[in-house]
């Protein structure tokens, strides 16, 4: 019953970029970008239009996450389970980065957008690589908008990774045991010097975080909507901040209000 009515309330009230700039902006947005395969079926087209038009889409909001102030927006783009789907979609998916870099590089320049990648990019076909890396190199010097693409990733991965090296750098004498502390291991994690998200948003009605960023979700506000990706508009993303705006984040603590 609370909870139908927080949904009521959050989509109910109708809300204005205006309305939204005059209250705290989250600085770090996620977003897990899903129900491209089922915008396509409902269509009757190939899953391949639904991750097209879903490139359409990142391009809409990563502008608007600009305009709005936004540091930080990251988009889970391919997961290390996405290797399980059809090696035609496999294929696809691996020619967006590249495709979306290519075509819209100027543009996230003049935007002052600085791209940035994690995951493991290593094991990334060369094109979709070199794409990625001549975005983010292009972009370094950029102030504005740090839109981190998760590309090939995997908390759990993640983490495995850094406990391993936190593990050698104990072996060889770098760390002591003692060292090993929140800021620490999140230091070792591929988000090493980005802010953990305010805010994560999930489209297409999954409720679930499908192994994105479990350690540094530990405070974000969680925001889902049965809305497919490739149907997100500029007004669901305004909705998502307006209800994180009026969220009570007390960190554990009690309320400040
Ligand atoms: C999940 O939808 C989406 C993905 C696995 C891919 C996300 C990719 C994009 C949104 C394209 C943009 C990418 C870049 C790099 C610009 P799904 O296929 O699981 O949908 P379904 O659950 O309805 O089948």
């Amino acid at each position: 019953m609370f909870n139908k009515m927080r949904k009521t309330k959050e989509i109910d009230v109708p809300v204005t970029k205006e309305e939204v700039l005059r209250h705290p902006i989250p600085s770090h947005v996620a977003i897990i970008m899903d129900g491209n395969g089922r915008w396509a079926k409902k269509r009757a087209l190939p899953r391949a239009a639904g991750h097209y038009e879903g490139m359409q889409v990142v391009r809409k909001i990563t502008r608007f996450a600009n305009e709005l102030g936004i540091r930080i927006l990251s988009l889970y783009a391919f997961s290390t389970e996405n290797w399980k789907r059809p090696k035609s979609e496999v294929d696809y998916l691996m020619k967006l980065p590249e495709q979306f870099l290519t075509t819209f590089l100027p543009e996230l320049i003049a935007e002052n957008v600085k791209v940035q990648v994690i995951g493991h990019t290593e094991a990334l076909p060369d094109y979709t690589r070199r794409a990625v890396e001549k975005a983010v190199e292009e972009t370094s010097d950029n102030t504005g908008l740090v839109l981190n693409f998760a590309l090939n990733y995997g908390s759990r991965s993640e983490i495995t990774a850094a406990v391993q090296q936190i593990a050698k750098d104990v072996e060889r004498g770098a760390l002591a045991p003692e060292d090993i502390t929140e800021p620490l291991i999140s230091s070792y994690l591929m988000t090493s010097g980005l802010a953990d998200p305010d805010l994560l948003i999930r489209t297409s009605g999954e409720i679930r975080l499908s192994n994105f960023m479990l350690w540094q979700l530990a405070y974000t506000e969680l925001w889902f909507t049965d809305v497919l990706w490739p149907d997100f508009t500029e007004q669901h993303f305004l909705e998502a901040i307006a209800a994180y705006q009026r969220r009570d984040r007390r960190f554990g603590g009690v309320s400040a209000r």
